[in-house]
């Protein structure tokens, strides 16, 4: 990926995207459960979300090389987001918290109502999202 930017004239962190992380990983620098929820559940979860759709979008153009990249990334992505549910789910459980209302406070504190679908429901079972949170998601 870094290769492909650098042939293309940019650099890692020339795009406001990748900002989107590094700013919700400071917001959340109060509790490791918050960071938990919000950063591998909520954005690099939104990578599973869009990345198929971006593909498509390059996948004619002149930029057909990120259909290969973005696959890589895309199957990195899935196990952080498992990483991430995993961690969620074994503090939830320390801290005898209900998951799902915690997760449903946290997304309403720092994402409020700008939450939206469509998700990619396959890759976050991949993900190890449950029925109960992928219920959740497409309720909203
Ligand atoms: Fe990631």
């Amino acid at each position: 990926m870094t290769n492909y930017l650098i042939e293309q004239g940019y650099r890692y962190g020339d795009f406001e995207a990748h900002n989107g992380l590094w700013r919700m990983t400071l917001d959340t620098d109060y509790d490791v459960l918050a960071r938990m929820a919000l950063v591998p559940r909520v954005l690099e979860a939104r990578g599973l979300d869009a990345t198929p759709k971006i593909q498509k979008r390059f996948m004619h153009s002149e930029f057909n090389a990120m259909v290969g990249i973005l696959d890589i990334i895309f199957f990195d992505e899935i196990n952080h987001v498992k990483i991430g549910n995993t961690w969620f789910h074994y503090l939830c459980k320390q801290r005898n918290i209900e998951p799902l209302s915690a997760f449903d406070k946290l997304v309403k504190k720092h994402i409020g109502n700008k939450l939206r679908g469509s998700f990619n429901i396959e890759a976050r079972k991949l993900a190890n999202f449950s029925k109960q949170e992928l219920e959740y998601l497409e309720r909203i």
